[in-house]
């Protein structure tokens, strides 16, 4: 119902200049097999508690007007994100980010573009509570979980208590996130490394060598997740969408009253800030988290706020030295050959198919007269 709203590629308009981090390979975890997600010991995995946490990620009750669950933003046919540049918000909002994927973010140890929330458990109240996200009340959805009998059931046979709490029901979608993870025998670089010489092809070989050397993109983007989870300033350049929509600059504004700007920032603000919103300090300002390079295939447009809507776009940003305000990136000089080749080597890091996942069917609310004696 609100999908595909702004499947639309943005033309990268891309102004830039520099770049160039000379990277010994060697000094940089390499890429490497994504092992089993780490899971936390206050929320052990049991297939139980994943099926309610499927159902819940699906369920608009877990928002203000009963539609808006999280699903809404992170579909599985789309990457399990919007497919749009920056995320539409609630109905009467729009978001200020693009919409993250949620494949693999069971392996991050902070969450978000600025890495403001520690877990999954912490971070799906935040979503379904947040205004321009789910805009739901706490007690309201915990009330409406009460109201059904199917839930009231399955909250008590997993977690033992009378009624369902909704501390539970961020565990259970957490668990169920714990789910939402590359599969390593479906993709070409995986099977790679597991030996399969022929699973990569000349180019993406070509690529893989440019990607650890000249290139230097395992400087950032290294180990399993090609992701050392750091932040950096690299010159992203605004969206258009963002520039042309006042309900994304009412969002940013908002954004910044909310993270306790000063004034001056709050009242000229015309920039996602960053990870400065989170630690106060100048030098922090533009930095994002380094994001996964796995499964790009399936999760475009890129960079927090969507503004490269191909691979190309990617490497060609990167060949010129990222954008304005980066601080990190030198030009690369890639011939038209090399970037092709490094375009190829980021599609194997990929599923062979997108993760896709059955709707599940959601259990009805009822009246108290029609609840089990
Ligand atoms: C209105 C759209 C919207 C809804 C609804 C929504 N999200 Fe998101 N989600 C986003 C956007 C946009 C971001 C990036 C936000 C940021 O970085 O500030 C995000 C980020 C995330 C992340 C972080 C991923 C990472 O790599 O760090 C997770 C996990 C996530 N959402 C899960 C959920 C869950 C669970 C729900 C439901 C309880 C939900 N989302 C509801 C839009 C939405
Ligand atoms: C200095 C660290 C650094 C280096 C080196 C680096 N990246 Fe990045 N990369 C980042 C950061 C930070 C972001 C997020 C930027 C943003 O959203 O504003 C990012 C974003 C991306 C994205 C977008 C992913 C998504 O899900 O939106 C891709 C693709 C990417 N980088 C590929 C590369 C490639 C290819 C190279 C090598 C040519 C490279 N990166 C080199 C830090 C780096």
């Amino acid at each position: 119902m609100y999908s595909r709203r702004f499947t639309g590629a943005l033309s990268a308009s891309v102004a830039i200049t520099l770049c160039a981090t000379a990277a010994a390979a060697e000094k940089y975890p390499p890429l490497a097999t994504l092992p089993p997600p780490p899971i936390p010991a206050d929320n052990p995995m049991s297939p139980e508690i994943v099926e309610l946490g499927k159902k819940l990620f699906w369920d608009g009750r877990l928002s203000g007007n009963g539609e808006f669950g999280c699903v809404v933003c992170h579909q599985p046919d789309i990457g399990w994100g919007t497919g749009g540049p920056i995320s539409f918000g609630y109905p009467g909002t729009q978001h200020w980010r693009n919409s993250q994927t949620v494949l693999n973010s069971a392996y991050y140890n902070k969450l978000f573009w600025e890495g403001n929330v520690t877990s999954l458990e912490a971070q799906a109240p935040a979503a379904a509570g947040g205004a321009v996200a789910g805009n739901g009340d706490g007690s309201m959805m915990e009330m409406k979980l009460r109201f059904v009998p199917e839930y009231v059931a399955e909250f008590k046979k997993i977690f033992g208590t009378e009624w369902p709490h909704m501390a539970q029901a961020w565990q259970a979608i957490a668990a169920f996130q714990r789910t939402i993870v590359t599969d390593a025998k479906k993709v070409p670089f995986d099977r790679y490394l597991a030996g399969d010489k022929k699973a990569l092809s000349e180019p993406a070989q070509r690529g893989m060598k440019l990607y650890n050397g000249k290139a230097a993109c395992i400087a950032c983007h290294n180990g399993a997740l090609a992701s050392d989870q750091r932040y950096y300033a690299t010159g992203v350049p605004a969206a258009k969408e963002f520039q042309e929509d006042p309900l994304h600059q009412i969002t940013l504004r908002w954004e910044l009253y909310q993270k306790g700007m000063s004034e001056d920032t709050y009242r000229s603000g015309a920039d996602d800030l960053g990870l400065y919103h989170k630690t106060k300090r100048p030098e922090d300002k533009g930095k994002f988290r380094t994001p996964s390079l796995r499964e790009l295939k399936w999760t475009a447009p890129f960079m927090h706020n969507g503004a490269l809507a191909s691979l190309a776009d990617v490497v060609a940003f990167y060949d010129k030295g990222g954008g304005e305000g980066n601080k990190v990136l030198k030009p690369l000089k890639l011939s038209e050959q090399e970037r092709a080749d490094l375009v190829a080597f980021l599609e194997s890091l990929s599923m062979d198919e997108p993760l896709l996942m059955k709707e599940p069917k959601l259990p009805e609310t009822r009246t108290w007269a029609e609840f089990p004696k």
